[in-house]
């Protein structure tokens, strides 16, 4: 169901958008458009906050999007802040806003430990699943037709906790293992046809840490395969990081064709880059940026099960990798003028909507893919 506010806000917004629109060459090729050219989705995680107040941002996410991931309106905690008391609002004007406009919304995500709300945390953890199977047929049945894919559960594996890398959640001492299945179960009771996924992050460095998580994460895949759980892909967060130098192209491909030959699907659900020098000229900075994105896309998009692209965000504006205020401190010496700029600059659009090396490079790597 739609809110009335959400289709006149999404109605207003997009009337504000078209006159906020910078004009942008007949020519113009969207980040969609080259990822359609082989029928793959492009999108982004946005919130429905910056969508309506921000006009120019709501115009480049429709000019450039074929997907949106609600960064924050879909986890339970901000659904069901207090037991009972569904709040959906900001739910149905994202959605709104995406069936407008023609674009998808990328289900994330129904189980991550992160966003249980407090009041949830004690009968979970005395194994009651009532209130989450309440929140799940809540939004599921809510969003058919718009969702494709769904995060059932987020960020599951965990090493050095256990032998067989579950992360130590809520839900597993709640529920024990079997809760990735029933989670599972539960979604494809409300949702017959969206392709259900598992979403993980920390898994394209040659470390020991992210081998042993890839290795975990493949053999938690092929158990829910061998088990017959409705498992349909696997969404890699992808946070790059320049601070653990160079993704390893030969790792990645080898751990894509892992999951493709089980028969998934994989997307990447969360792309953008933390920088390690702040310091540096803002071109050298989006030269490493951008280089490291377009290492990344031009293996993954090499594999034909990766179905879609998404960033975590679009531009720098709204970037959730902003520095810290303790990380701000320790480079204020590096600024004479006492501003700094504060940013990471690890998405495709500066702070000022305009496209960087980042862009460039994404859309080269997916005209070609
Ligand atoms: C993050 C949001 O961007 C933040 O605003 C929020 O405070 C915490 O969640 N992996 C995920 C996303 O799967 O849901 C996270 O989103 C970023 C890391």
């Amino acid at each position: 169901m739609i809110s009335r506010r959400g289709i006149l806000a999404a109605a207003a917004m997009s009337m504000l958008a078209a006159a906020a629109t910078p004009s942008c060459g007949a020519g113009h090729v969207s980040l969609s458009a080259a990822a359609g050219r082989s029928s793959r989705f492009f999108g982004t995680a946005v919130r429905f906050s910056q969508l309506a107040s921000d006009p120019a941002y709501a115009d480049l996410i429709v000019r450039e999007c074929s997907s949106l991931t609600p960064e924050l309106e879909l986890k339970w905690a901000a659904v069901e802040p207090s037991r009972g008391a569904l709040s959906l609002t900001a739910l149905d004007d994202i959605v709104s806003f995406a069936r407008m406009h023609g674009k998808k919304v990328y289900g994330h995500t129904l189980l991550w430990d992160k966003s249980v709300p407090d009041w949830a945390v004690d009968s979970l953890l005395a194994g009651d699943w009532t209130y989450l199977q309440l929140y799940i047929s809540s939004v599921v049945p809510r969003l058919s037709g718009v969702v494709d894919y769904w995060d059932v559960v987020n960020e599951p594996i965990e090493t050095g906790q256990r032998l067989d890398g579950l992360r130590e959640n809520v839900f597993l001492k709640g529920f024990g293992p079997d809760y990735i299945r029933r989670a599972l179960e539960t979604a494809r009771t409300f949702q017959p046809t969206a392709k259900l996924l598992i979403n993980e992050y920390g898994l394209e460095y040659d470390f020991e840490v992210e081998e042993h998580r890839r290795y975990h994460l493949l053999r938690l895949l092929e158990r829910l395969k061998a088990a017959s759980v409705p498992l349909d892909g696997v969404g890699l967060q992808s946070h790059l990081d320049l601070r653990k130098g160079h993704v390893s192209s030969g790792r990645i491909a080898r751990f894509l064709d892992d999951i493709a030959q089980l028969g998934l699907e994989i997307v990447i659900t969360e792309l953008d880059v933390h920088e390690a020098d702040f310091i540096a000229d803002p071109n050298i900075r989006d030269q490493a940026v951008a280089d490291e994105v377009r290492r990344y896309l031009d293996i993954v998009l090499q594999q034909k099960a990766v179905v879609g692209v998404s960033t975590w965000g679009l531009s720098d504006r709204y970037s959730w990798l902003d520095l810290s205020a303790e990380d701000l401190a320790s480079y204020q010496n590096a600024w004479t003028d006492g501003t700094g700029p504060g940013l990471n600059r690890g998405l495709p659009f500066d702070a000022d909507l305009r496209p960087k090396k980042m862009y460039r490079a994404m859309l080269e790597a997916l005209s070609a893919g």
